[in-house]
């Protein structure tokens, strides 16, 4: 379909629909999953409203049950497509996506049109990098729903208490119900339409240091020497966009970055990672090969007249690809090679709205981008469109063309990449940040219910900047960032240029050491974590969940946003945190580190009753041994047990996906006045006892600690009296 076709079909809508909102019947509605159903308006059209979200075309499995309840409407107004839904009920609202404000989403608007807003300022913080077309409803008594918009198109969502209400400014759209015994359960359905993210590489569970920029070689060694110099755990330090030749992608500054294969093998030398940003805009400059072999596969974005689009952006006036084109994915794929071939680990995809310094900016309404009728040319599955359709999806569509390069370039290893800018489903390629946050203390409390509410939205590997981006950062407001943010799932220190240093020593001794102990913290926790984000991979569930999946029955718990859960054993309580809201039954403190108890600045951490928490020892980077001894942190339920998970495997490449992993269970028992601790389950074949082979447990009870030691080849006895 040309994009003529498009505009005349729009044109007919228009004049169908005349100026008041038509109501739209449902042409089709069906189960295509467990408690999934879908719904297609009458003149729905793929070619117009193609998916950017799902992970494979649905397939119907059966007729929608009579007594389904959540039924949505569809209409047009003024030849644009929206849909609602009426509540009926106490319902507590979750999701968006990349969202400011409350964890509880009833009586919220949201914009959905990435945009680049530092500070959250665009539309105080209503319009974010990235869209989420994606609403979940917990009911009274735990049950749960989702509703999922499938359009990219430029839209508001409206999430009041008795309705949802999601308006486009394209064309008909089809809608997918979740409707399932509980938000869990809800988010393993959105898992089956849009995908998980890939298990990732341990390093990347690691500590990351970053600014705007490291700018020469000389200042990354520095840093990367500091962490090991002061024993301060770190696997990745970072090159923002000074590495760059005057900031044309995929090259390298001949004076500042003058070896960046000898830089990189020296820091995996010490057992850190390299990561480099990758922006889309391509410098125009006819001498500058990227712009080259770009002209030559005719793979830019043109303006309407047939001219390639140009913007403004760190290098100037630059060229941009249209990633809607499968031969452009191609064409960027293949540009990773060589450039990873210098040792790179990871790539950061960056400005990906796409934004633009002197995009078009009129009417507040297209801030920093490109003209809404910019035509993209498609390919595939993916019809001719205007950027009005794209545009939410360009960082999607990006990172789905690096991942592929970055896989295609090292074919043995478990790809990273980092993007500012996405749409649902798009954790399939990419881990993402919070974008340029303020370094204030509303800006950290308010990283908690963004984070949570990510991975309620699908996309559970994220983290904000820690410390924060803009604005100078004081040891007080660093500590007590890094004392929460060393649990979250993507963990990295990040400032903006012309802001003070943010490294962990930066603020004097004592904050050096309240970053050392967080931080180390962490290390100790990577065996659950890396288990926890297994899990993820498999099933879609969040890393950080809210405080309320300990029990999604107890209202006071709906939006409790200051507290949070790493997987489903370990409570985090911020120091900030206020008088929060704590789950009800058995959890006890832990402590991990000497001395972090009594740090101020340190989040407090419980175990959770009947759960089994795998710890390692305290490591420099994740290349070390984080076992001998592994450490079981144990608290048992009402009835005097316990179970635990750990998954174990090479850290890195495949082998996995050939049984190359063990997933091993936990179980303890009081029996008398011994707890009884051993594995009641293996899956996988790795030989795991290569890896693990002594075991200390930590039984706690009423806040006493009791040892006891052992080997993951027996029982092992704890004596609690
Ligand atoms: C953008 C990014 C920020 C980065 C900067 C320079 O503002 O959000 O993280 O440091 O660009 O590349």
């Amino acid at each position: 379909m040309t994009l003529k076709n498009i505009f005349f079909s729009f044109l007919i809508l228009f004049f169908t629909s005349g100026i008041n909102a038509q109501k739209v019947s449902v042409q089709k509605k069906s189960l295509v999953g467990n408690g999934i159903a879908e719904f297609i308006p009458t003149g729905f059209d793929k070619n117009l409203t193609p998916s950017l979200i799902l992970a494979q075309e649905p397939v119907q499995i059966g007729e929608l049950p009579g007594s389904w309840k959540l039924i949505p409407e569809f209409i047009v107004k003024e030849g644009k497509a929206g849909a609602s839904l009426k509540l009926t009920g106490n319902i507590s609202l979750y999701g968006g996506g990349e969202v400011t404000g409350p964890l509880l989403r009833n009586g919220q608007s949201i914009k959905l049109w990435n945009t680049d807003t530092g500070a959250y300022s665009v539309e105080g913080g209503k319009r974010l990098y990235q869209s989420h077309p994606w609403v979940m409803g917990v009911r009274d008594n735990g049950t749960a729903f989702g509703i999922l918009f499938d359009s990219s198109w430029k839209a508001e969502l409206h999430t009041n208490s008795d309705e949802i209400v999601f308006n486009t400014e394209g064309a008909l759209f089809r809608i997918y119900i979740i409707d399932r015994q509980s938000p869990q359960e809800v988010l393993m359905g959105l898992a089956e339409l849009t995908g998980t993210i890939k298990l990732p590489a341990r390093w990347t569970l690691g500590y990351h240091q970053c600014r705007f920029s490291y700018a020469t070689e000389q200042r990354v060694r520095e840093i990367a020497d500091t962490f090991r110099t002061k024993n301060i755990p770190c696997d990745v330090i970072w090159m923002d966009i000074d590495y760059m030749d005057e900031y044309r992608i995929f090259t390298f500054d001949k004076n500042q970055f003058p070896n960046p294969k000898k830089l990189n093998k020296d820091l995996h030398d010490k057992g850190f990672r390299a990561v480099y940003m990758v922006d889309p805009g391509v410098k125009f400059d006819e001498n500058y090969s990227v712009y080259q072999s770009g002209s030559k596969n005719d793979i830019w974005v043109k303006n309407p007249d047939g001219t390639d689009y140009h913007g403004k952006v760190w290098p100037g006036y630059c060229t941009f690809p249209d990633f809607t084109m499968p031969r452009t994915r191609n064409w960027w794929a293949g540009l990773y090679k060589d450039f990873l071939a210098t040792g790179i680990d990871g790539v950061w995809n960056d400005m990906n709205e796409p934004a633009i310094f002197d995009g078009d900016l009129p009417e507040n309404q297209r801030l920093g981008t490109m003209p809404y009728d910019t035509p993209h040319r498609g390919g595939d599955n993916l019809p001719e469109g205007p950027h009005l359709l794209y545009h939410n999806a360009y960082g999607r569509l990006m990172v789905e063309a690096s991942y592929k390069g970055i896989l295609n370039a090292n074919p043995d290893k478990r790809p990273f990449l980092l993007t500012r800018a996405n749409i649902l489903g798009g954790q399939r390629y990419a881990a993402t940040w919070t974008g340029d946050n303020y370094a204030s203390m509303e800006h950290l409390k308010l990283s908690v219910p963004m984070s949570i509410t990510l991975g309620l939205s699908g996309q559970p590997f994220n983290g904000p900047d820690i410390g924060g981006f803009l604005g100078n950062t004081s040891g007080d407001l660093w500590a007590n960032w890094l004392g929460f943010g060393a649990f979250m799932p993507f963990a990295r220190g990040h400032a903006c240029n012309g802001t003070n240093n943010k490294e962990p020593w930066a603020y004097g001794e004592a904050i050096e050491k309240t970053s050392k102990i967080a931080l180390e913290r962490r290390y100790r926790l990577l065996p659950y974590l890396y288990t926890v984000f297994h899990n993820t991979s498999v099933t879609g569930l969040p890393v950080m969940c809210p405080a309320f999946f300990a029990d999604t029955k107890d209202p006071d718990l709906r939006n409790e946003e200051q507290i949070f859960l790493v997987g489903e054993n370990l409570l985090v309580i911020p120091a900030f945190a206020n008088k929060p809201t704590l789950p009800s039954g058995i959890w006890e403190d832990i402590s991990l580190v000497d001395g972090d108890t009594n740090d101020a600045y340190q989040a407090k951490l419980k175990i959770k009753g009947g759960s089994i928490i795998p710890v390692g020892k305290i490591i420099q980077n994740t290349g070390e041994n984080s076992f001998d001894p592994l450490t079981l942190i144990i608290c048992l339920d009402e009835k005097g047990k316990a179970e635990g998970k750990l998954y174990l495997d090479d850290g890195d490449g495949w082998d996995y996906k050939k049984d190359d992993y063990s997933l091993l269970t936990f179980v303890a028992e009081k029996q008398g006045n011994d707890v009884l601790i051993k594995i009641s389950d293996k899956k996988g074949k790795r030989n795991f006892e290569k890896d693990l082979n002594k075991i200390t447990a930590e039984v706690i009870i009423n806040g006493k600690k009791y040892k006891g030691n052992g080997t993951s080849k027996g029982v092992i006895k704890v004596r609690i009296k």
